[in-house]
């Protein structure tokens, strides 16, 4: 009989510990290690390999060249940009993550896609926790613009509930919203706690690669941005995905951050309106709509999106500061960059910021996370100092080093080619890069000298 043994893990980041231990040595977070008992199974202790091959201990392996393939089977979620970021559609067999905050809009995205697969022909069972089956029919009529009724739903936490009533309608696609409020019976421990998610993502794992189905799971997102307790959760899974937006704002940007089954970063748009998610296949033209022309501390560039090239508009206002320590305010990039081009400016381009409060932003709530995105930070920046607008038909490729100098960013083909389909006639980029792109006109820096100049004449 195996006897039950106890370790110690981490309710923050999942890591294990044979003791307790006040702060986590992962990831320091302070009284977060919560006993967890576990079962091991009886060691097998030193028996001769045919002892183990006898006791049906080892599988036998393949050559590789022999083992069968299928070509890979996509379900289409029926939701464009949700298909475009999963690589195109649902793979059977698989679990994708969804992660949150609370409020985001994974049930309705969610349930949206339950109702077309539906209408496509899958059997799709959509168990929430969170909601009773009466108040997903009526959000399903109040929201959505087509017909949910079709849609298996249940209100059950309990995990091998789930999963018989899957069985038993034959589901191709499991919808479990959240996993922090499912449990499964093997342990004892509450809903959401750190073993039950990590035990239930499992289970959940098995189902789906045994019998084929498609399981998609929430999973709320804490303010410290992470899937709540457990990271290990994403590794378990195939695809997550995380949807996310500014409160304020009506557009919500879902992006792939591993994929089994396809490439990541990609980034989908919806815009949120009172018939659900509508999604919008030309991102470059939201997020520049309101961009105001004649305006200064506006410089607009492209970035990579997975494998799509999308353009952003970045904001930058240089103010007399009120106070001794002048600010800087960072939205949608690292403060820590902006303080890197605003040293560079100072030092390489005789530029002042000294006494000034700096405020960046990014419009539609997009993070600038790639380098190639400076050269549009500093024209912001400039464009405000000297408050004269930069030239409305220009965009801004570019990555900047610390001795000022102008480094291609890369694929400028891509990037060139979607500012041209908006309308741009030139790019500012390093002289460096030799791309050439027809109806547009390449002006070459060397160093944000030139930039300056550029700007402030
Ligand atoms: P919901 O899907 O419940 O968010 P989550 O599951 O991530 O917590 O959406 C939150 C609220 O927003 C809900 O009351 C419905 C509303 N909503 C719309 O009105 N239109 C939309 O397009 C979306 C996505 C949500
Ligand atoms: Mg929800």
């Amino acid at each position: 009989m195996p006897k039950p043994r106890s370790v110690y893990r981490c309710t923050e980041c999942g890591h294990e510990h044979p003791k307790w231990v006040g702060r986590c040595e992962a990831c320091a977070a302070w009284n977060a290690v919560a006993e967890e008992p576990v079962l091991v199974r009886a060691a097998v202790r030193g028996p001769a390999k045919r002892g183990v091959r006898a006791a049906g201990l080892v599988a036998p392996p393949a050559r590789l060249r022999e083992v069968a393939t299928r070509p890979l089977e996509r379900w289409r979620t029926g939701i464009p940009e949700f298909d475009f970021v999963l690589g195109g559609g649902l793979v059977p067999g698989s679990m994708i993550l969804i992660g949150g905050e609370p409020g985001i809009g994974k049930s309705t995205l969610l349930l949206q896609a339950a109702a077309r697969l539906e209408a496509a022909g899958r059997t799709v069972l959509y168990a929430s926790g969170e909601e009773s089956p009466d108040q997903i029919r009526l959000r399903a009529e109040r929201l959505l613009n087509e017909d949910a009724g079709a849609v298996h739903v249940l209100g059950e936490t309990r995990l091998e509930a789930i999963l018989g009533a899957a069985a038993a309608v034959a589901a191709d696609v499991v919808v479990i919203d959240s996993i922090q409020t499912v449990y499964t019976e093997a342990l004892e421990s509450a809903p959401g706690n750190v073993g039950q998610v990590r035990e239930c993502s499992g289970q959940l794992m098995r189902f789906a690669k045994e019998s084929g189905t498609s399981v998609v799971v929430v999973g709320h997102v804490t303010k410290g941005g992470g899937i709540a307790g457990p990271k290990t959760l994403e590794h378990i899974v195939d695809t997550v995905l995380y949807f996310e937006g500014e409160a304020t704002l009506d557009y919500r940007l879902l992006r792939t951050t591993k994929n089994r089954f396809g490439s990541v970063d990609e980034l989908g748009v919806f815009s949120m309106t009172e018939h659900g998610l509508v999604a919008v296949p030309n991102p470059s033209a939201v997020f520049l709509a309101a961009r105001a022309d004649g305006i200064s501390g506006s410089a607009v560039t492209a970035l990579m999106e997975g494998t799509r090239p999308v353009l952003v508009e970045v904001q930058a206002l240089a103010a007399k500061s009120g106070y001794g320590t002048p600010q800087r305010v960072a939205t949608g990039l690292d403060p820590r960059r902006l303080a890197v081009l605003l040293a560079v400016l100072e030092r390489r381009a005789e530029t002042s910021f000294a006494d000034l409060d700096v405020f960046v932003q990014v419009t539609a709530g997009v993070r600038l996370s790639e380098p190639g995105a400076d050269l549009a930070v500093a024209a912001a920046l400039l464009s405000s100092l000297y408050n004269r607008p930069a030239p409305a038909d220009v965009i801004f490729l570019g990555e900047i080093g610390l001795g000022g100098e102008i480094r291609p960013s890369g694929a400028l083909e891509r990037r060139i080619g979607e500012a041209a389909r908006l309308g741009f006639r030139r790019v500012f980029g390093s002289s460096r890069s030799g791309t050439q792109v027809a109806g547009v006109s390449m002006v070459g820096l060397d160093h944000v000298g030139q930039l300056v100049r550029a700007l402030a004449a």
